[in-house]
């Protein structure tokens, strides 16, 4: 079968990922430099799939380590390209940080990338490059709007950049995944969201506060123009997440890609307020959550779902989880991480 590099493969995504190519028979070979990952992941993702994927403790951002990498695995087929930093918060008081990790790294691979007979590569974006759209549900063809952080901006950047190296690499295809909001955790509750510090996002902030290690969860405004007056996402399972990402990869093997650089947005198609995901996690877990409504958030985008057409019909993916699902596993996942 196919060797695979999973850049950023012990991470929250990858590692779920990591077990759907394991269990589709891909010889999988793992990159991370834990910054934001335990080489204890790897534990889970043996306990999943009786595989233990090649690991390489190895920083990307060490251009000659890279270069070293790829000559010693030249036939890797397909890579999956997950490592970056990911905290738009920090990345507005450290964009240089965020310009070298999430941009350097991708310059490094793809110019590996050219070298190999050929390769499939499929690149980690996020619907952050919409901002808030103009209509609803987004599609792909939804203009990119000027990104709100330097994270996001990295996002947009990375896009053009596979673009650009597409059209001059006749060995190379792409696939940029535009990523609503992964959450949930592998049902086995073997790997999951491991967020260091204060999370970022909602769903891990819940569960920390139902667990006690958070007092209360804000939610930001509850007068913006939604049914509820909340915020309104649209939260994907994780598992969903990452079969996606197979069937993307399938796709440039096989060779069934319409052009050499796709764009498709994953996402349920359903958007969720912040209360009604409250609400799913209280229905799930039998517990009451402690929050407090104060004021909007400099900055947060009102509502964004995603128009999942291109990817249920071109690519062939489908959601089969739910909201519930998700909050269900994420807080076992929880439960099991703080011994509970
Ligand atoms: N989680 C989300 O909400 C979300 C949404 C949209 C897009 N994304 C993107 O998806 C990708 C994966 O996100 P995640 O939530 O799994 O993040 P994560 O932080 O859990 O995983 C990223 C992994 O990459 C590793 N890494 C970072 N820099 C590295 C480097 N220089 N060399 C080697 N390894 C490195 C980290 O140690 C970590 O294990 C990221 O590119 C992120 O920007 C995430």
């Amino acid at each position: 079968m196919d060797k695979i590099l999973v850049t950023g493969g012990l991470g929250f995504i990858g590692s779920h990922t990591v077990v759907e190519l394991q269990n589709e028979g891909y010889e999988v070979v793992i990159i991370d430099d834990l910054s934001n990952s335990s080489e204890k992941v790897l534990d889970g993702i043996v306990a999943i799939t009786g595989k233990k994927p090649v690991f390489e403790k190895l920083d990307l951002k060490e251009k000659d380590k890279v270069e070293a990498f790829f000559a010693k695995h030249s036939d890797v087929k397909g890579v999956i390209h997950f490592a970056a930093s990911k905290a738009v918060g920090e990345s507005v008081n450290e964009p240089l940080k965020y310009y070298e990790n999430n941009i350097g790294t991708l310059v490094y691979i793809l110019k590996e990338l050219r070298k190999l007979p050929s390769a499939g590569f499929i690149f980690s974006s996020s619907c952050t490059v919409y901002g808030q759209a103009d209509e609803l549900p987004i599609t792909e063809n939804a203009p990119v709007k000027q990104a709100e952080s330097p994270y996001g901006n990295t996002k947009q950047i990375g896009e053009e950049i596979i673009k650009d190296t597409c059209k001059v690499s006749p060995n190379l295809k792409a696939i940029a995944l535009r990523y609503f909001n992964p959450v949930g955790a592998h049902e086995s509750v073997e790997i999951g969201e491991l967020p260091i510090g204060v999370p970022q996002n909602l769903v891990p902030f819940i569960t920390q506060t139902a667990i006690g290690l958070r007092d209360e969860l804000s939610v930001f405004g509850e007068d913006y123009p939604t049914p509820d007056g909340t915020c309104i996402r649209d939260y994907i399972h994780v598992v969903d997440l990452a079969k996606a990402h197979v069937i993307a990869l399938k796709r440039l093997l096989e060779g069934k890609n319409k052009s050499s650089y796709e764009t498709f947005n994953l996402g349920t198609g359903t958007g969720s307020s912040v209360l009604e995901v409250i609400k799913s996690f209280e229905k799930v877990s039998g517990k009451k959550l402690n929050y407090k409504v104060v004021g909007r958030r400099e900055g947060d985008i009102i509502s964004a779902y995603a128009d999942t057409d291109k990817a249920n019909n071109e690519l062939g993916w489908k959601t089969g989880l739910s909201l519930d699902d998700a909050m269900r596993s994420a807080w076992k996942w929880e439960c099991k991480v703080r011994g509970k």
